[in-house]
C-alpha cells in the first residue's frame, strides 16, 4: 500500500509539467462552478432497480431507453444531460444467472450509440461494442444467457470515437447478477437498504451550469479530471444507512480518474467482491483504489458507530486531492452484529500450465502530440488484432511502457472475458485482485500478466485503456475468437 502511495506521488511529480499547458484551460473550469450548493443537503439518489418481466416462455425482458434530459447538481442552473429511463445514469439491472434475458434498448438521441454490458461473457453480438451501433430513433434487441457468478457490472455505451463523450453526459447504469451463491451468503443484500450501489464519477463545469467536456491535448493526455464529485448522480449527498453491516457496490464510473476510496475516519471495511464476483477470502482494507471502469463490493460495519454519527466515503484522485463522495448519517436501532465470512467462495485459479499462447501487450504515450497506442498502432474498425482459438487458454502480459515527461497511469480492460491476475511487476497480486478481474489499474513501468480461458464464443471482442479519452483517441484493439486457427 506505501509502495503504491510512493509511486502515486512520484507520478505527480511528472504529470506538472503537462498540467502547466492545460492549467489556463483547467483554471477556467476551476473557477466556473461556484453556484449555489452545500454539501450534504441533499440525499443520494438509488437507481430504480429493474428486475425485469418474466413471460411464459422464461425470458426475462427489460428496456432502456437512452434520452436527453435536464438535471440540477446545482441550486441555481440545469445541466443538459443524457440517461436511461431518466434524465441521468440509469436503472440499476437485476439478473439471474442462468436466466435468458432479452434487453430492448431505444436510441432516443439525435446520434448513434451503442451499448455495452461491462463484465459481461456474452456472444460477440450481444456485446454492445462499437460494432452494435444503435443509429438514432433505432431500437437494438441483444439476447443472451447469464452464466457467469453473482457479479457487480455495469453498463455504458460504446460507440468509435464517442465513448467518453456520451459516458461523460450520463450514460451509464449498473447491472447486479444474482446466483445461488450470492442469495445464500450471510451478507447485506436489501437493495437500497444495506446493499447500496455506488457510481463515484468527477465532473467539471461551465458557470452556465453545462458540462465541459472538451478534449484539448491535456484532456487526451490525461484524461479529462473533474473537480466535482458525484455519487450516483448528485454532488456530495447524504445518506441513512443502518447501525449494521451495509455493503457498497463501488464502480469507478469516471472517465479517467483514479481514485482511493476510504472512510473520512479511516475505519476498515472489507472487501467482498472485485469486477468478475466475491473474492475467495474476504479482505480488511483501510483504503482500496479503482482505476476507471473497476468495481469492488466492500461491506462497512456501521453497528460500531454511536446512531447520529456522520461519517463520509472519501475519494482520493490520484493528484491528492481529495472529495467527501457521500456522507453517511447512522441512524435507527441497534443491529444485531453480524459478521462477514472469512472465506466466501471457492474460486480455484486457473493454472499457468493450461496456457497455450502468451501474448504481449504494450501501452505506449509516443512522440510530443502524446499519441496513444496499444502494440505501436491504433485502434482500427478493419482490423483484427489478435486470433484466439475458441476454447484457449492464453496468458496475457500487458505493460505500461510511457516514459519521461509522458509517464501517465492506465486501465486496461478486456471484453467477453473474466480474468485471473497471475502477476503484478513479477510477484503475486494483492488480495484485492485475486479473484475474477475485467479491468485493472498500470502505473507507468507496471507489467500485469493474466491469464483467461476464452470459452462459448465467437466473434470479435474489444480490449482497451478504460480511461475514455484514451480508449477515444485509439488506445483499444480487437480479437477475434474463432473456431478454428
Ligand atoms: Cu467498459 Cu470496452 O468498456
Ligand atoms: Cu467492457
Ligand atoms: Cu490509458
Amino acid at each position: 500500500m506505501l509502495r503504491e502511495l510512493l509511486r502515486l506521488r512520484e507520478l505527480l511529480r511528472y504529470r506538472l509539467v503537462p498540467a502547466v499547458l492545460g492549467a489556463v484551460v483547467l483554471v477556467a473550469f476551476t473557477a466556473a462552478a461556484e453556484p449555489g450548493f452545500q454539501p450534504f443537503s441533499r440525499e443520494l439518489p438509488v437507481p430504480v432497480l429493474l428486475e425485469g418481466r418474466r413471460a411464459a416462455s422464461g425470458i426475462v425482458a427489460y428496456e432502456l431507453n437512452a434520452q436527453e434530459g435536464r438535471s440540477n447538481f446545482f441550486d441555481d442552473v440545469a445541466t443538459e444531460t443524457l440517461g436511461y429511463n431518466g434524465a441521468y445514469l440509469g436503472p440499476t439491472l437485476r439478473v439471474c444467472r442462468g436466466d435468458r434475458v432479452e434487453i430492448t434498448v431505444n436510441n432516443g438521441l439525435d446520434e448513434t450509440t451503442t451499448v455495452h454490458w461491462h463484465g459481461l461473457h456474452v456472444p460477440a453480438e450481444m456485446d454492445g461494442g462499437p460494432h452494435q451501433q444503435i443509429p438514432p430513433g433505432t431500437t437494438w434487441k441483444p439476447s443472451f444467457v447469464v452464466d457467469q457468478p453473482a457479479a457487480t457490472l455495469w453498463y455504458h455505451p460504446h460507440p468509435l470515437g464517442k465513448t467518453g463523450e456520451q459516458v461523460y453526459r450520463g450514460l451509464a447504469g449498473m447491472m447486479i447478477i444474482g446466483d445461488e451463491v450470492s442469495d445464500t451468503l450471510p451478507l447485506p443484500s436489501t437493495y437500497g437498504v444495506d446493499d447500496i450501489p455506488l457510481v463515484l464519477q468527477d465532473r467539471r463545469f461551465y458557470r452556465d451550469g453545462s458540462f465541459a467536456y472538451v478534449r484539448g491535448m491535456p484532456d487526451i493526455m490525461h484524461g479529462v479530471i473533474g473537480n466535482w464529485i458525484l455519487a450516483n448522480g448528485r454532488i456530495q449527498p447524504y445518506h441513512e444507512v443502518p447501525r449494521a453491516n451495509v455493503r457498497l457496490r463501488l464502480l469507478n464510473g469516471s472517465n479517467s480518474s483514479i481514485y482511493r476510496i476510504s472512510l473520512e475516519d479511516g475505519v476498515p471495511f472489507t472487501q467482498i467482491a472485485s469486477d468478475g464476483g466475491f473474492l475467495e477470502d474476504s479482505v480488511r482494507l483501510s483504503s482500496l483504489v479503482l482505476s476507471p471502469g473497476e468495481r469492488a463490493e466492500v461491506v462497512v460495519d456501521f453497528s460500531r458507530y454511536e446512531q447520529g454519527t456522520r461519517t463520509a466515503l472519501r475519494v482520493e484522485q490520484w493528484d491528492g486531492r481529495a472529495f467527501d463522495a457521500v456522507e453517511f448519517r447512522v441512524t435507527g436501532r441497534d443491529e444485531q452484529e453480524s459478521r462477514v465470512p472469512q472465506r466466501l467462495v471457492s474460486s480455484p485459479r486457473i493454472p499457468e500450465s493450461q496456457a497455450s499462447v502468451t501474448r504481449r501487450f504494450s501501452m505506449e504515450t509516443m512522440g510530443p502530440g502524446g499519441r496513444l497506442a496499444s502494440n505501436g498502432r491504433k485502434m482500427d474498425m478493419d482490423r483484427v488484432d489478435e486470433t484466439v482459438v475458441l476454447g484457449a487458454t492464453e496468458i496475457w502480459e500487458v505493460s505500461n511502457r510511457s516514459m519521461g515527461m509522458m509517464r501517465i497511469p492506465h486501465s486496461f480492460h478486456i471484453h467477453g472475458v473474466q480474468v485471473r491476475i497471475l502477476t503484478r511487476n513479477g510477484r503475486e497480486p494483492p488480495p484485492s485482485e485475486r479473484g475474477w478481474k475485467d479491468t485493472f489499474l498500470l502505473l507507468p513501468g507496471e507489467v500485469v500478466r493474466f491469464i483467461a480461458s476464452f470459452g462459448d464464443y465467437t466473434g470479435i471482442y474489444m480490449y482497451h485503456c478504460h480511461l475514455l479519452e484514451h480508449e477515444d483517441d485509439g488506445m483499444m484493439g480487437q480479437f477475434r475468437v474463432t473456431p478454428t486457427r
